[in-house]
């Protein structure tokens, strides 16, 4: 089959998180299929320009048409891919070369991701390359159905588009004179475009994508409700016969504490014991924490925003830490009262808290794998990664029983046995705190038990191979509409 898959970040070349993690995995994973085709298409931003390791080579160039002007776009091929995928970057020195600062963020998103979305349909004509179908992700690509069936129907008659959704909440909003200023459609996809009067290219999408996904089955029915769709759920009732969830993996290649090169020890799940102990001691020293092998050690890598549930750890930290023998260890960044928050409750408690302000995925490679327990109480959470990674370094996690996390964390009892994890069902500090109890005392009363928590955690199959088998299957399933 040949697949075109486009988004706005892909690792190794660009990413912000998990978006990109997923756009690195799932292609790759898809290329490795017998019969498929993979092409691609990013953006290619100044990170990317400015990285000698990207060989490249400038295929073709063309003006893509946006409301009352023409904007240059060149199709780069990358030379030096590390697998069967095969990657172009479309080349704007305007929207993308020339940006210094974050991938995201500048005033122009809007008409920079129109501008792509559009490209990349002028891409894969100019490089004749007509694909069964495409994949597109998130509001910055959502143009791209609406597009094909409004203006490229002809070009690409038999082509099927696939729209994913890895969060509701950014939908790609403008003002109504974004149609007619940077569009360019017909005027009688006015309507499709409109929400409130607004512009919502997320809606767009829902409504002419041939199938929508989500990145877990229970994020696609919580989508059905006002308390997690934004505004959506009602265009999205509209079209739930077409929505499908698809529970992400991870990188287990890259993830893998047996020969992951940040850790300073290696392990799998019959050296967890040791090798896991190693891990602790030396995460503990990076970190500045007292080197005690029996106090658990609770962690959290994360974006330091509102919806990863932090409100709940801040609301329990301090009798957390008065209550119980315990560490505690952030690693992120993001909103400025919760890095304060955290920076000050390890100034209070400084031989039980660590706090580390920064972005560093060696560091966070090494916190899945020295740490005891995840903490994951996210408010809603489409699918996460990282509660997967924690569970492959034998971590296990204390989740919110929500999105992807309900899905990958099925509930242990006080025993540890059954389940990958402890979880909680109503989004409140309290019941946050049972759960992150029975974890300790679980760790505390029962070390066996909690060791056999852990080896099934780490005997998981998070891989790509069985999500990108239900990718394939609705693929076909678009062909055969
Ligand atoms: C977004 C979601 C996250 C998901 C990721 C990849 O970042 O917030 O839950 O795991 O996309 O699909």
């Amino acid at each position: 089959m040949k697949i075109a898959i486009v988004a706005s970040e892909g690792a190794p070349y660009a990413k912000s998180g998990g978006l990109g993690d997923v756009m690195e995995a799932l292609p790759s994973a898809l290329s490795r299929i017998e019969g498929n085709e993979v092409v691609l298409i990013l953006p290619y931003y100044k990170k990317i320009k400015d990285c000698p390791k990207y060989q490249v080579e400038q295929v073709c160039h063309f003006d893509v048409s946006l409301g009352w002007r023409n904007a240059y776009a060149g199709v780069m091929r990358l030379l030096n891919g590390r697998d069967k995928v095969q990657v172009y970057f479309i080349d704007s020195e305007y929207y993308f070369g020339a940006r210094p600062g974050a991938i995201y963020g500048d005033i122009d998103d809007g008409e920079r991701f129109a501008f792509f979305s559009r490209a990349c349909l002028d891409a894969l004509l100019a490089l004749e390359y007509i694909p069964d179908v495409i994949q597109c992700n998130d509001w910055q690509t959502a143009l791209v159905p609406t597009y094909l069936r409004a203006v490229y129907g002809q070009q690409f008659p038999n082509t099927k588009c696939m729209y994913t959704i890895h969060n509701i909440e950014y939908q790609g909003w403008a003002n109504a004179g974004f149609f007619d200023d940077v569009l360019a459609l017909p005027w009688e996809w006015r309507g499709c475009l409109d929400m409130n009067g607004s512009v919502n290219v997320m809606k767009a999408a829902i409504e002419t994508a041939d199938l929508v996904t989500t990145v877990s089955e229970t994020y696609a029915r919580e989508l059905m409700y006002p308390y997690y769709a934004h505004g959506l759920d009602g265009v999205l009732s509209a079209a739930s016969w077409k929505l499908t969830g698809i529970t992400n993996g991870i990188d287990t290649d890259t993830f893998d504490p047996s020969r992951d090169p940040a850790l300073p020890a290696h392990y799998d799940s019959s050296t967890l014991e040791v090798g896991k102990a190693q891990c602790k001691a030396a995460l503990q020293e990076e970190v500045g924490l007292p080197v005690e092998p029996d106090v658990p050690l609770c962690v959290m890598v994360t974006r330091l925003a509102g919806h990863k549930g932090l409100d709940l750890l801040c609301y329990i930290a301090r009798r957390l830490l008065w209550e119980e023998k315990v560490q505690l260890l952030i690693l992120g960044t993001g909103e400025a009262h919760y890095e304060q928050f955290f920076k000050d409750l390890a100034r209070e408690f400084p031989e039980k808290v660590a706090a580390k302000i920064t972005f560093d995925l060696g560091l966070a490679a090494r916190i899945y794998a020295g740490g005891d327990i995840y903490l994951m109480p996210s408010k809603s959470e489409p699918c996460g990664l990282s509660q997967m990674n924690a569970m492959r370094y034998g971590t296990v996690p204390v989740v919110h029983a929500t999105g992807g996390l309900r899905d990958t964390v099925p509930p242990a009892n006080e025993r540890g046995e059954e389940g990958l994890g402890f979880t909680f069902q109503s989004y409140n500090g309290d019941d946050f705190m049972a759960a992150l109890k029975r974890a300790l005392a679980l760790y505390n009363t029962d070390r066996e038990a909690f060791r056999a928590l852990q080896r099934r955690d780490m005997s998981q199959d998070f891989s790509w191979n069985k999500p990108a088998k239900r990718y394939m299957e609705l693929f076909r399933q678009m062909l055969a509409q």
